[in-house]
């Protein structure tokens, strides 16, 4: 059996990449400290896969505790590697926080991989290395830019600590994944995103709305030189976003002599704000107050990929729309009544 170790694996894109590589046939092996997750993903990942997944309460920063997980689960296949913050908002607070457990979490890994011979490892990073990019779609060759946030900044630092590390050895095969903007749920609706507090990020702020927990949804600006004045961003499915992971680690077991890539995933179309509070509307008949509020600091008018090279190289593109997406975000979020 070719075990995977998912570090982060009960958290969103976590969780739904655990469930895709048992539908592949890889026995994952998450690791999370539950800090922004709860225990019951666990039951949602196993009422998916007919069988409970091996998981170890464990901090991806406590080497001595990562060290008994790679001694008594290994030797591992691959590592995904999820665990991490992920809000902007709070980087920006606490940045010392963000450099250490996003930082440390990888270095730890690294050097644990390194003495267990583990070769393969897939990092989740992000387009905010793009920033606002020049051109439109955005591919892998735009250059990186200042990173807006300590967030954003831990996302470029890990991509170039796995250029290094693979440049130093070269048996090591590494795959970046930058995400566009995940979001919906697993269509069993028996696992999605769990926000901690107010979300953040719109879909979940959307449903959270209609489902009565916030009063309205604030859009954040309609003055950005955009056709509707309102930002635009590429919404993917989660469920396609966690199965690019499953073709990254099939590509890295065939690729010889090992390599580090970088791949795009988005859908490569574009949906303003206001285009997806419509759709939502129209797709659930829920209600959804919102009005139109000041734009949100360090937001980006227009950004969407160019996912060709992850078409072409892993042979995977994103096959559910935006429609989809909102139906499966709504169906979880009713769940959790
Ligand atoms: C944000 C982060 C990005 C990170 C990603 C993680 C910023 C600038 N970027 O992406 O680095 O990788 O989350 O999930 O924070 N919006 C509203 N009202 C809301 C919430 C959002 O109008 O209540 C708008 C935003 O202005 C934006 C769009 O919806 O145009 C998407 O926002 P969000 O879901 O927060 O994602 P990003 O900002 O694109």
């Amino acid at each position: 059996m070719r075990k995977v170790l998912v570090t982060g694996g009960a958290g969103y894109i976590g969780s739904h990449t655990v469930v895709e590589l048992a539908a592949a046939g890889y026995e994952p092996v998450i690791v999370d400290d539950l800090r922004n997750s709860e225990e019951r993903v666990l039951d949602g990942i196993a009422s998916i896969i007919g069988r409970r997944a091996t998981f170890h309460r464990v901090d991806c920063n406590d080497g001595d505790a990562m060290e008994k997980v790679f001694a008594t689960e290994g030797p591992f296949h691959g590592v995904v590697h999820f665990a991490a913050y992920k809000a902007v908002g709070e980087s920006v607070a606490q940045p010392l926080m963000y450099y250490a457990n996003n930082i440390g979490s990888l270095i730890v890994l690294l050097r644990l991989m390194r003495r267990h011979d583990v070769k393969r490892i897939v990092l989740s990073s992000s387009c905010t290395v793009y920033g606002q990019p020049e051109k439109l779609p955005v591919d892998e060759s735009a250059p990186d830019r200042r990173a807006n946030s300590p967030y954003g900044f831990t996302k470029m630092v890990c991509e170039q600590m796995l250029r290094d590390v693979a440049q130093a050895d070269p048996t090591m095969a590494v795959v970046l994944l930058r995400y566009f903007n995940p979001i919906g749920a697993h269509p069993s609706a028996a696992i999605g995103e769990l926000p901690l507090g107010v979300p953040n990020n719109l879909v979940p702020f959307i449903t959270q709305t209609a489902a009565g927990l916030r009063e309205k949804l604030t859009v954040y600006g309609d003055d950005y030189d955009t056709p509707d004045g309102s930002c635009i961003r590429d919404y993917i499915h989660v469920v396609d976003l966690a199965q690019a992971h499953v073709k990254a680690l099939g590509w890295l077991e065939h690729r010889q002599p090992p390599t580090c890539e970088v791949f795009n995933l988005g859908t490569g179309h574009g949906s303003s704000v206001l285009e997806v509070v419509k759709t939502f509307i129209a797709e659930t008949g829920a209600k959804l107050p919102y009005s139109v509020g000041p734009r949100r600091e360090g937001d980006v008018a227009a950004v969407y990929a160019d996912a060709t090279k992850a078409h072409e190289v892993l042979g995977w593109e994103a096959k559910l729309d935006l429609r989809q997406a909102l139906r499966d975000a709504w169906r979880w979020q009713e769940g959790l009544k």
